[in-house]
């Protein structure tokens, strides 16, 4: 049984939940992942905690109806108002998922957070960007020194694996190259300028559908992409780019008469995120626009879709597409860390 503390509990972590829920018995019987939810601390829900697992459907309700846990029935071994650290250090979970609000631009308080769950022993998954793009090689080693699972795959594409697909699956090739539509907002964007709306309109559009941040400035300058572009250097190339040194320009400076002519021409605009091996061996990593032609393999990405090329020594290029965002499926690129966590123990104690 793996207990599971949620430090964070907004969209992606619900969703997670419902689908533990919804998927309980499949999730058994095929990979025998059982869980259950004790303990939930957030910010702004406030915090609720039992030993002996909390009620979901109870728990969910709480927080549509009344916006926070804390309306949660009182019961012999319920307890409130926990900080999110006392939550991670002295609750009986022992696996810590970390969805809270984070500053990318430092990291916090999610790093703060995966350093607390590592020296208490206890694994971590995540979708934060921040902790990956700024501290993976320390956080990667503290996990391994306490012999904890960490796992993060919703950082880069949401559930789409763009992470564990190259490292697991394509094993043993050299990846020279990775280059992708990393950001979906800005993917949008450019589609729908090429259908005739500007860019403010396409922005706007971007925003309602919820693809775009309340700031969107993260997508449509390349931010976004660039701390996507600096955790495939570190984790992938093995490289320890700083997200700082990765060049980036965004889109907020092009006209529908740029995405127009280069349609004319049977070309397409696309935000790239590239990260390339040099022939000395270093890593460099880039975010712009770039005009390719109708051919090329991101040409015909659309919408808010995400794709990602990996150019391989042996296989040679492989192409990846799918969602970048979503509450659904970040929710399922929780879940998918998890059965790989329970494989994992699977492994280690058989
Ligand atoms: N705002 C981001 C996007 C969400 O548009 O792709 C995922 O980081």
């Amino acid at each position: 049984m793996t207990n599971i503390a949620m430090i964070g509990f907004g969209g992606v972590g619900q969703a997670l939940v419902e689908i533990l829920e919804e998927k309980r018995e499949s999730l058994s019987n095929q990979h025998g992942l059982e869980s259950k939810v004790v303990a939930v601390a957030d910010l702004m829900k406030g915090a609720v905690y039992d030993k002996n697992g909390l009620d979901v459907q109870t728990l969910l309700e709480c927080v549509r109806k009344d916006g926070s846990v804390e309306t949660y029935p009182d019961g012999p071994d319920v307890v409130k108002g926990m900080s999110s650290i006392d939550t991670i250090e002295q609750t009986n979970a022992d696996m810590i998922v970390e969805v809270t609000f984070t500053d990318v631009k430092t990291g916090e308080p999610a790093i703060t957070h995966c350093k607390r769950a590592f020296a208490s022993r206890k694994s971590v998954v995540t979708t934060n960007k921040g902790p990956i793009a700024l501290a993976y090689k320390e956080l990667d080693e503290m996990a391994r020194e306490n012999g904890v699972f960490f796992g993060f795959e919703g950082t880069v594409m949401s559930g789409t694996p763009a992470l564990r697909m190259p490292e697991e699956t394509l094993a043993g090739n050299e990846i020279t190259r990775i280059s992708g539509i990393l950001n979906g907002t800005t993917n949008y964007i450019l589609t729908e300028m090429e259908k005739g709306k500007s860019y403010k309109e396409a922005l706007e559009q971007a925003q309602s559908y919820g693809y775009a941040e309340a700031d969107p400035t993260n997508d449509v300058e390349g931010y976004d992409a660039r701390y996507k572009v600096a955790i495939l250097a570190n984790y992938l190339m093995d490289a320890p780019l700083d997200y700082r040194d990765v060049t980036v320009k965004g889109i907020s400076d092009m006209t529908i008469e740029d995405v127009q002519e280069a349609l004319g021409n049977g070309q397409k605009w696309k935000l790239i995120g590239k990260v390339e091996r040099q022939e000395d061996g270093s890593v460099i990593g880039s975010v712009k626009p770039e005009k390719v032609e109708g051919t090329h393999p991101l040409a015909g990405v659309t919408g808010a879709t995400n794709a990602i090329l990996y150019e391989c020594d042996l296989l040679g290029p492989v192409l990846l597409t799918g969602a970048g965002a979503g509450r659904k499926e970040t929710g399922f690129s929780l879940l998918i860390d998890l059965i790989h966590y329970q494989k994992e123990r699977k492994l280690q104690t058989s």
